[in-house]
């Protein structure tokens, strides 16, 4: 286990969010498009919450919900993009920060969150493709999940991703 902790993004982390997203994703899959987009979602002001881990050297994990409409309405939530520190990683920063970010959410009174990720990694915080399966999105299948935070929140409805998802 290693020693970090967890603080909501700063604007001036900008610049080490988008070097870390570089690193993870470029070794992942070769891409560089997640800092591009993680800057636009601020920028556009289509952040919901934006948390850091950090230790005594920087910024090591990241993680980003954003806001996704449904049917028109802003009552839905979207996570990713998140990384952590290759060379740190599976020592539970990603782990914490999903924990950390739903909580988050769900004090915020957020009732569903939508992703599209890895199906080994996602369902064991409780997403499952059965919870995104009846919205209609640009996405669907084993790899589009979704996990409700509280009753109440939509059943089914047309999802729009923020702008930052079309560049
Ligand atoms: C995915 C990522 C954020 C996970 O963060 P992490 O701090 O390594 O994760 P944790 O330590 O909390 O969890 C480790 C577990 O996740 C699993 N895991 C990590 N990456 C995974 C992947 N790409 N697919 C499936 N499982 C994955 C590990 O096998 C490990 O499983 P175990 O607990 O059963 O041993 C990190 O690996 C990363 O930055 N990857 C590159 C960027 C990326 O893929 N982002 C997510 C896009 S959907």
């Amino acid at each position: 286990m290693i020693d970090f902790w967890t603080r909501v993004a700063r604007p001036e982390d900008m610049d080490a969010i988008g070097a870390l997203s570089d690193e993870a994703f470029g070794l992942a899959f070769n891409s560089q498009d997640e800092s591009r987009l993680i800057r636009q979602l601020h920028a556009d002001g289509d952040s919901l919450v934006s948390l850091v881990a950090e230790n005594d050297k920087g910024i090591i994990g990241h993680i980003e919900f954003f806001r996704i409409l449904i049917d028109g309405q802003p009552i839905g939530a979207g996570l990713g993009p998140m990384s952590a520190k290759p060379g740190l990683q599976k020592s539970g920063i990603g782990s914490y920060l999903v924990r950390t970010g739903l909580e988050e959410l769900d004090m915020l009174g957020e009732t569903i969150v939508f992703v599209l990720g890895h199906q080994n990694y996602y369902p064991r915080f409780g997403f499952e493709p059965g919870t995104a399966a009846p919205f209609t999105s640009p996405w669907s299948g084993p790899h589009f999940m979704a996990i409700r935070l509280a009753p109440g929140g939509p059943a089914s409805g047309t999802l729009t991703y923020p702008r930052a998802f079309s560049g």
